[in-house]
């Protein structure tokens, strides 16, 4: 099983693995995942090295790649789109702020959810607009959006922006066709445009729940901006290259203009991975998914023998987001660090007695962190 190997990954100065160098911790913090791209994209990318020349290619005119997004789109989420909606960006960290230059003038506001992301929490205010913060909430043993709260703060006149994260990071809910029923509606009602962050759309681990595309959702078409990527799920996340759907002509031209000047196009070798990994990466895909429920399945179960953790259910993403308020520390992050194990601190996310655990790596790995734990 490839996905069982365990990569030595310290020559490649892994952002992951820098953090705890020349220590004895595990890290599982950042969300890439230890598992070796699929062999298309590596000789895919091997047979581009090859060519020798890299100069410009500008993202529009490299038609497999468009192409095969809107493969990917039709047969992976049923979402029909037309290649000319597709804007390529070099990640979709610079796409969610371009959004908030796009969109938003000095004195708006943003929602956003909490907790979330750290690169979602900052971009604002980043972009000298205010956040709003919108909380989750537990419901039914699952995390999803205060929606109350939604529908009272997108009343606000400065409000013009929602960016939402489907499926959740770091808490790991989809939201369902109801829940973005209802974010179509308050949008619409408060004229509010959505950017919704989707990287992590292609790792749905509950067989039962599908990812749906808010540009795909009645009512959101004209008003919305979806972000996707291959990166997440065929680990490409440092070739840079990531992209905007927005079926809207005059959100789209907006987008772009707000790209002007500072974002480059997306990376040319990131070009041909995407493509690969969206026309010949099929079974791998599938394979990865079986993989990560069976982590998932045991992460559950070992949360579940010690005692001052929880966590609840976890739809789609390889992030598992740990309540360690039971442990009755201070510090839940440097409790599992002391006892080898490197988390993501959940004061980053914006709640301090959680953690969050990425288990898109070999079992090994996750047994020997478990041990540890325990
Ligand atoms: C929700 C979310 N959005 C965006 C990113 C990063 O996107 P990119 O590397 O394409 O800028 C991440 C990475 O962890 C993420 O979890």
């Amino acid at each position: 099983m490839q996905f069982d190997d365990v990569i030595d990954r310290s020559s490649t100065f892994a952002f992951k693995w820098e953090k705890y160098k020349g220590t004895d911790i595990i890290p599982m913090w950042v969300a890439d995942t230890e598992f070796s791209s699929p062999q298309p994209i590596i000789d895919a990318l091997h047979e581009r090295v090859s060519h020798g020349l890299f100069g410009y290619t500008l993202p529009s005119q490299y038609t497999p790649a468009n192409d095969a997004v809107v493969r990917w789109l039709k047969d992976k989420h049923d979402w029909h789109i037309q290649a000319d909606w597709i804007v390529w960006t070099p990640g979709v960290v610079p796409a969610f702020n371009v959004a908030c230059k796009a969109y938003c003038q000095e004195g708006d506001a943003v929602m956003v959810q909490t907790p979330n992301y750290p690169p979602l929490r900052a971009a604002a205010g980043i972009n000298k607009l205010t956040r709003i913060e919108i909380d989750t909430i537990e419901q039914n043993g699952r995390w999803t959006l205060d929606f109350k709260q939604l529908a009272e703060q997108a009343q606000r006149p400065e409000c013009k922006l929602f960016i939402v994260c489907n499926p959740m990071n770091p808490v790991g809910s989809v939201l369902s066709e109801e829940d973005l029923a209802e974010v179509a509606r308050i949008c619409a009602e408060n004229d509010v445009t959505l950017c919704s962050d989707e990287i992590h759309c292609d790792l749905i681990l509950d067989e039962s729940k599908r990812h749906l595309p808010a540009g795909n959702i009645k009512g959101l078409e004209q008003r919305s901006v979806t972000l996707m990527a291959a990166s997440k799920t065929f680990n490409i996340a440092g070739l840079g290259t990531s992209f905007a759907i927005i079926p809207d002509a005059k959100l789209r031209k907006q987008f772009i203009a707000a790209t002007q000047g500072f974002v480059p196009w997306a990376n040319v070798m990131g070009l041909v991975a995407t493509e690969v990994a969206f026309t010949q990466c099929d079974e791998w895909h599938q394979q990865l998914l079986d993989y990560l429920r069976q982590n998932l399945a045991y992460i559950e179960q070992q949360v579940e023998q010690i005692d001052g953790l929880r966590m609840l259910k976890v739809d789609a993403t390889y992030l598992a987001w740990i309540d360690a308020s039971g442990l009755g520390v201070e510090n839940p992050q440097k409790y599992f660090e002391d006892k080898g194990v490197g988390p993501s601190p959940g004061v980053d996310f914006g709640n301090k007695q959680f953690v969050r655990i990425n288990f898109g790596c070999p079992k090994s790995m996750l047994k020997e962190a478990f041990a540890r734990l325990k």
